[in-house]
Protein backbone atom coordinates (compact mmCIF):
# COMPACT_ATOMS: atom_id res chain seq x y z
CA UNK A 1 0.00 0.00 0.00
CA UNK A 2 2.47 2.26 1.06
CA UNK A 3 3.41 2.41 -2.98
CA UNK A 4 0.36 3.21 -4.01
CA UNK A 5 0.14 6.70 -5.60
CA UNK A 6 -0.54 9.39 -2.86
CA UNK A 7 -3.71 10.99 -3.18
CA UNK A 8 -3.60 14.61 -2.11
CA UNK A 9 -6.80 16.16 -0.62
CA UNK A 10 -7.19 19.94 0.64
CA UNK A 11 -9.68 20.78 3.00
CA UNK A 12 -10.58 24.27 3.64
CA UNK A 13 -12.86 24.91 6.80
CA UNK A 14 -14.69 28.49 7.16
CA UNK A 15 -15.15 28.20 10.94
CA UNK A 16 -14.02 26.11 13.61
CA UNK A 17 -15.48 27.22 16.57
CA UNK A 18 -18.01 24.89 17.37
CA UNK A 19 -19.02 21.33 17.47
CA UNK A 20 -21.00 21.21 14.20
CA UNK A 21 -17.18 22.10 12.42
CA UNK A 22 -15.31 19.90 14.65
CA UNK A 23 -17.38 16.61 13.41
CA UNK A 24 -17.09 17.84 10.24
CA UNK A 25 -13.08 17.61 10.47
CA UNK A 26 -13.11 14.97 12.56
CA UNK A 27 -15.65 12.61 9.96
CA UNK A 28 -13.29 14.11 7.18
CA UNK A 29 -9.73 12.76 9.27
CA UNK A 30 -11.43 9.22 9.96
CA UNK A 31 -12.87 8.69 6.48
CA UNK A 32 -8.90 9.44 5.41
CA UNK A 33 -7.80 7.32 7.49
CA UNK A 34 -9.39 4.40 5.80
CA UNK A 35 -7.67 5.09 3.10
CA UNK A 36 -4.21 4.83 3.42
CA UNK A 37 -3.59 6.64 -0.22
CA UNK A 38 -4.76 9.59 1.18
CA UNK A 39 -2.93 12.53 2.56
CA UNK A 40 -5.52 15.19 3.86
CA UNK A 41 -4.63 18.54 4.89
CA UNK A 42 -7.56 20.60 6.85
CA UNK A 43 -6.57 24.48 6.62
CA UNK A 44 -8.29 26.91 8.98
CA UNK A 45 -9.96 30.41 7.98
CA UNK A 46 -11.35 30.96 11.43
CA UNK A 47 -14.21 33.24 9.56
CA UNK A 48 -11.70 34.96 7.50
CA UNK A 49 -12.19 35.29 4.29
CA UNK A 50 -9.04 36.37 3.07
CA UNK A 51 -7.53 33.64 5.18
CA UNK A 52 -9.53 31.04 3.29
CA UNK A 53 -8.95 32.19 -0.06
CA UNK A 54 -5.22 32.13 0.67
CA UNK A 55 -5.04 28.84 1.88
CA UNK A 56 -7.35 27.90 -1.20
CA UNK A 57 -4.64 29.52 -3.54
CA UNK A 58 -1.82 28.01 -1.60
CA UNK A 59 -3.56 24.31 -2.49
CA UNK A 60 -3.83 25.68 -6.30
CA UNK A 61 0.00 26.13 -6.00
CA UNK A 62 0.75 22.82 -4.43
CA UNK A 63 -0.87 21.16 -7.04
CA UNK A 64 -3.48 18.96 -4.88
CA UNK A 65 -5.84 16.70 -6.35
CA UNK A 66 -8.97 17.96 -5.21
CA UNK A 67 -10.01 21.04 -3.06
CA UNK A 68 -12.70 20.98 -0.83
CA UNK A 69 -14.13 24.09 0.17
CA UNK A 70 -16.92 24.88 3.29
CA UNK A 71 -17.07 28.57 2.62
CA UNK A 72 -17.38 31.34 4.35
CA UNK A 73 -18.77 33.85 2.02
CA UNK A 74 -20.17 33.42 -1.09
CA UNK A 75 -19.02 35.74 -3.13
CA UNK A 76 -15.63 36.74 -2.52
CA UNK A 77 -14.50 33.02 -2.58
CA UNK A 78 -15.78 32.90 -6.21
CA UNK A 79 -12.16 34.03 -7.96
CA UNK A 80 -9.93 31.41 -6.49
CA UNK A 81 -12.78 28.84 -7.05
CA UNK A 82 -12.56 29.26 -10.89
CA UNK A 83 -8.82 29.78 -10.59
CA UNK A 84 -8.81 26.85 -9.43
CA UNK A 85 -11.12 25.16 -11.92
CA UNK A 86 -8.69 27.15 -14.58
CA UNK A 87 -6.08 24.34 -13.59
CA UNK A 88 -8.05 21.59 -13.46
CA UNK A 89 -8.34 21.30 -10.27
CA UNK A 90 -11.78 19.40 -9.04
CA UNK A 91 -13.46 21.38 -6.22
CA UNK A 92 -15.77 20.23 -3.98
CA UNK A 93 -18.49 22.61 -1.95
CA UNK A 94 -20.09 21.93 1.35
CA UNK A 95 -22.47 23.24 3.27
CA UNK A 96 -22.81 26.63 2.55
CA UNK A 97 -23.49 27.37 -1.95
CA UNK A 98 -21.49 29.64 -3.28
CA UNK A 99 -22.53 31.99 -6.58
CA UNK A 100 -20.29 30.15 -9.38
CA UNK A 101 -21.49 26.64 -11.17
CA UNK A 102 -17.91 26.33 -11.78
CA UNK A 103 -17.13 23.82 -9.51
CA UNK A 104 -17.30 19.79 -9.46
CA UNK A 105 -19.74 18.58 -6.71
CA UNK A 106 -21.82 20.44 -4.35
CA UNK A 107 -22.66 18.37 -0.79
CA UNK A 108 -25.00 19.20 1.99
CA UNK A 109 -28.44 18.75 3.14
CA UNK A 110 -31.43 21.01 1.50
CA UNK A 111 -32.26 24.13 3.61
CA UNK A 112 -35.40 24.91 2.96
CA UNK A 113 -36.46 21.59 3.25
CA UNK A 114 -34.75 21.80 7.20
CA UNK A 115 -37.07 25.44 7.55
CA UNK A 116 -40.41 23.13 6.50
CA UNK A 117 -39.62 20.52 8.61
CA UNK A 118 -39.66 23.10 11.69
CA UNK A 119 -42.09 24.98 10.19
CA UNK A 120 -44.55 21.83 9.85
CA UNK A 121 -43.92 20.87 13.37
CA UNK A 122 -44.98 23.67 15.07
CA UNK A 123 -48.26 23.99 12.62
CA UNK A 124 -48.81 19.73 13.93
CA UNK A 125 -48.55 20.41 17.80
CA UNK A 126 -50.32 24.21 17.96
CA UNK A 127 -52.70 22.91 15.72
CA UNK A 128 -51.91 26.38 13.88
CA UNK A 129 -51.96 28.89 16.45
CA UNK A 130 -49.28 29.88 18.05
CA UNK A 131 -46.61 32.95 18.69
CA UNK A 132 -42.96 32.42 17.54
CA UNK A 133 -39.86 33.66 17.74
CA UNK A 134 -37.52 32.84 14.87
CA UNK A 135 -33.70 33.49 16.11
CA UNK A 136 -31.85 33.80 12.51
CA UNK A 137 -28.42 32.75 12.05
CA UNK A 138 -26.32 34.46 9.04
CA UNK A 139 -28.59 35.63 6.78
CA UNK A 140 -26.04 35.80 4.31
CA UNK A 141 -25.03 32.71 4.23
CA UNK A 142 -27.25 30.09 1.93
CA UNK A 143 -28.28 27.89 4.91
CA UNK A 144 -29.30 31.04 7.06
CA UNK A 145 -31.40 32.44 4.48
CA UNK A 146 -33.04 29.10 3.46
CA UNK A 147 -33.97 27.86 6.78
CA UNK A 148 -35.82 31.20 7.57
CA UNK A 149 -37.30 30.92 3.41
CA UNK A 150 -39.07 27.23 4.10
CA UNK A 151 -39.96 27.88 7.45
CA UNK A 152 -42.16 31.37 6.33
CA UNK A 153 -43.38 29.53 3.37
CA UNK A 154 -44.89 26.97 6.02
CA UNK A 155 -46.36 28.99 8.67
CA UNK A 156 -47.42 31.81 6.72
CA UNK A 157 -50.18 29.79 5.72
CA UNK A 158 -51.16 29.82 8.62
CA UNK A 159 -52.66 33.07 10.23
CA UNK A 160 -53.00 32.19 13.95
CA UNK A 161 -49.23 31.34 13.44
CA UNK A 162 -47.49 34.89 14.31
CA UNK A 163 -43.43 35.29 14.00
CA UNK A 164 -41.29 37.75 15.87
CA UNK A 165 -37.62 37.29 13.80
CA UNK A 166 -34.51 38.47 15.78
CA UNK A 167 -30.77 37.53 15.22
CA UNK A 168 -28.10 36.13 16.85
CA UNK A 169 -24.08 36.76 16.55
CA UNK A 170 -21.53 35.08 15.21
CA UNK A 171 -20.71 32.52 18.62
CA UNK A 172 -24.09 31.11 18.74
CA UNK A 173 -25.85 33.59 21.24
CA UNK A 174 -29.25 35.22 20.20
CA UNK A 175 -28.93 39.19 20.45
CA UNK A 176 -30.47 41.35 22.88
CA UNK A 177 -33.93 41.76 20.76
CA UNK A 178 -34.49 38.21 21.83
CA UNK A 179 -35.00 39.35 25.43
CA UNK A 180 -37.33 41.94 24.52
CA UNK A 181 -39.72 40.07 22.82
CA UNK A 182 -39.68 37.66 25.57
CA UNK A 183 -40.25 40.72 27.55
CA UNK A 184 -42.68 42.55 25.76
CA UNK A 185 -44.64 39.54 24.25
CA UNK A 186 -46.67 37.32 27.16
CA UNK A 187 -47.02 34.19 25.51
CA UNK A 188 -44.49 33.10 23.31
CA UNK A 189 -44.99 29.27 22.14
CA UNK A 190 -42.03 28.32 20.53
CA UNK A 191 -38.72 29.56 19.71
CA UNK A 192 -37.25 28.06 15.85
CA UNK A 193 -33.54 28.84 16.14
CA UNK A 194 -31.10 28.17 13.30
CA UNK A 195 -29.11 26.11 15.02
CA UNK A 196 -28.55 23.84 18.11
CA UNK A 197 -26.17 25.85 20.07
CA UNK A 198 -28.33 29.01 19.55
CA UNK A 199 -31.31 27.31 20.81
CA UNK A 200 -30.18 25.93 23.95
CA UNK A 201 -28.06 29.65 24.54
CA UNK A 202 -32.13 31.02 23.82
CA UNK A 203 -33.43 28.53 26.52
CA UNK A 204 -30.80 29.09 29.27
CA UNK A 205 -32.18 32.61 28.98
CA UNK A 206 -35.65 32.08 28.81
CA UNK A 207 -34.66 29.49 31.85
CA UNK A 208 -33.45 32.13 33.86
CA UNK A 209 -36.92 34.02 33.39
CA UNK A 210 -38.50 30.86 34.82
CA UNK A 211 -40.18 30.67 30.81
CA UNK A 212 -38.25 27.13 29.96
CA UNK A 213 -41.71 25.00 30.82
CA UNK A 214 -44.02 27.27 28.56
CA UNK A 215 -41.73 27.82 25.44
CA UNK A 216 -40.65 24.69 23.42
CA UNK A 217 -37.24 25.16 21.25
CA UNK A 218 -37.09 24.03 18.17
CA UNK A 219 -33.40 23.56 16.92
CA UNK A 220 -30.98 22.34 14.18
CA UNK A 221 -28.04 20.22 13.46
CA UNK A 222 -28.75 17.00 15.55
CA UNK A 223 -25.28 16.44 16.46
CA UNK A 224 -24.94 13.08 18.36
CA UNK A 225 -22.41 13.34 21.52
CA UNK A 226 -22.39 15.21 25.13
CA UNK A 227 -22.99 18.79 23.57
CA UNK A 228 -25.22 17.56 20.34
CA UNK A 229 -28.71 18.20 20.02
CA UNK A 230 -30.02 14.93 20.14
CA UNK A 231 -28.98 14.71 23.39
CA UNK A 232 -30.42 18.14 24.03
CA UNK A 233 -33.53 16.40 23.33
CA UNK A 234 -33.23 13.74 25.24
CA UNK A 235 -32.36 16.10 28.27
CA UNK A 236 -36.21 17.85 27.02
CA UNK A 237 -34.01 21.03 26.79
CA UNK A 238 -35.11 20.67 22.98
CA UNK A 239 -39.03 19.95 21.87
CA UNK A 240 -37.23 18.80 18.52
CA UNK A 241 -34.08 19.73 16.39
CA UNK A 242 -33.45 18.98 12.44
CA UNK A 243 -30.63 16.86 11.77
CA UNK A 244 -28.17 18.62 9.27
CA UNK A 245 -25.89 16.41 8.85
CA UNK A 246 -21.79 17.78 8.67
CA UNK A 247 -20.90 15.50 5.21
CA UNK A 248 -17.18 15.39 6.53
CA UNK A 249 -17.09 11.42 5.27
CA UNK A 250 -19.08 11.81 2.10
CA UNK A 251 -17.02 14.77 1.08
CA UNK A 252 -14.03 12.65 1.51
CA UNK A 253 -15.79 9.17 -0.62
CA UNK A 254 -16.61 12.17 -3.06
CA UNK A 255 -13.35 13.62 -3.46
CA UNK A 256 -12.04 9.66 -4.11
CA UNK A 257 -14.26 8.92 -6.66
CA UNK A 258 -13.73 11.91 -8.71
CA UNK A 259 -10.13 11.35 -8.26
CA UNK A 260 -10.57 7.90 -9.58
CA UNK A 261 -12.63 9.59 -12.89
CA UNK A 262 -15.77 8.32 -11.75
CA UNK A 263 -18.90 10.50 -13.25
CA UNK A 264 -20.52 11.87 -10.09
CA UNK A 265 -23.67 13.94 -9.67
CA UNK A 266 -23.25 17.77 -9.56
CA UNK A 267 -25.74 17.85 -6.39
CA UNK A 268 -25.24 15.56 -3.98
CA UNK A 269 -28.04 16.12 -1.44
CA UNK A 270 -27.39 14.49 2.30
CA UNK A 271 -30.76 13.31 4.32
CA UNK A 272 -32.27 15.48 6.99
CA UNK A 273 -34.96 14.54 9.24
CA UNK A 274 -36.78 15.71 12.47
CA UNK A 275 -35.41 14.42 15.81
CA UNK A 276 -37.74 14.73 18.62
CA UNK A 277 -38.85 12.36 22.05
CA UNK A 278 -39.95 10.16 20.15
CA UNK A 279 -36.75 9.38 18.00
CA UNK A 280 -33.79 10.62 19.57
CA UNK A 281 -33.06 7.24 21.34
CA UNK A 282 -33.29 5.60 18.16
CA UNK A 283 -31.24 8.34 16.01
CA UNK A 284 -28.37 8.70 19.22
CA UNK A 285 -28.02 4.60 19.08
CA UNK A 286 -27.52 4.41 15.32
CA UNK A 287 -24.96 6.95 15.40
CA UNK A 288 -23.13 5.58 18.45
CA UNK A 289 -23.00 2.04 16.38
CA UNK A 290 -21.33 4.12 13.64
CA UNK A 291 -19.03 5.93 15.93
CA UNK A 292 -17.73 2.48 17.34
CA UNK A 293 -17.23 1.10 13.89
CA UNK A 294 -15.14 4.07 13.46
CA UNK A 295 -13.10 4.26 16.21
CA UNK A 296 -12.50 0.03 15.35
CA UNK A 297 -11.20 1.06 12.36
CA UNK A 298 -8.81 4.12 13.80
CA UNK A 299 -7.42 1.40 16.32
CA UNK A 300 -6.84 -1.36 13.91
CA UNK A 301 -5.42 1.41 11.26
CA UNK A 302 -3.04 2.68 14.41
CA UNK A 303 -1.75 -0.78 14.98
CA UNK A 304 -1.13 -1.32 11.36
CA UNK A 305 0.83 1.80 11.25
CA UNK A 306 3.03 0.79 14.50
CA UNK A 307 3.70 -3.00 12.99
CA UNK A 308 4.97 -0.90 9.32
CA UNK A 309 7.12 1.21 11.81
CA UNK A 310 8.49 -2.06 13.82
CA UNK A 311 8.95 -3.79 10.37
CA UNK A 312 10.67 -0.93 8.61
CA UNK A 313 12.70 -0.30 11.70
CA UNK A 314 13.96 -4.40 12.05
CA UNK A 315 14.49 -4.28 8.27
CA UNK A 316 16.42 -1.41 8.62
CA UNK A 317 18.78 -3.59 11.30
CA UNK A 318 18.76 -5.92 9.03
CA UNK A 319 20.10 -3.90 6.15
CA UNK A 320 22.72 -2.59 8.24
CA UNK A 321 23.63 -5.82 10.02
CA UNK A 322 24.42 -7.45 6.71
CA UNK A 323 26.10 -4.35 5.63
CA UNK A 324 28.75 -5.03 8.19
C1 LIG B 1 -21.79 25.81 12.37
C2 LIG B 1 -23.07 26.11 11.67
C3 LIG B 1 -24.05 25.00 11.89
C4 LIG B 1 -24.93 25.17 10.72
C5 LIG B 1 -23.95 25.49 9.63
C6 LIG B 1 -24.49 26.31 8.52
O1 LIG B 1 -20.81 26.78 12.13
O2 LIG B 1 -23.60 27.34 12.08
O3 LIG B 1 -24.69 25.09 13.11
O4 LIG B 1 -25.73 24.09 10.49
O5 LIG B 1 -22.89 26.17 10.27
O6 LIG B 1 -23.49 26.90 7.73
Amino acid sequence: DGDRKKIFIGFSQSINNDIWRKSMDHAMEVEASLHPEINLTIYNANRKAKKQIKDIDNMIEQGVDVIIISPFESDSIVPVIEKANIKGIPVIIVDRKVNTSNYTAYLGADNIEVGRIAGKHIVSLSNGHANVIQIYGDLTSSPGLERSLGFKQIVKQYPGIKVFDVDSDDFGHPKTNFVKVLDSIPNIDYVYSFNDLIAYNGWKIAKDKGLDKKIKFIGVDGLNGPFGGIQLVKDRVLEATVLYPTGGSEAIKLALKIVNKEIVPKNNMLNTILIDSLNADIMSNQFDKIAVQQSDIEQQQSVIKNQEKKYSSQSNLLKLLFSL
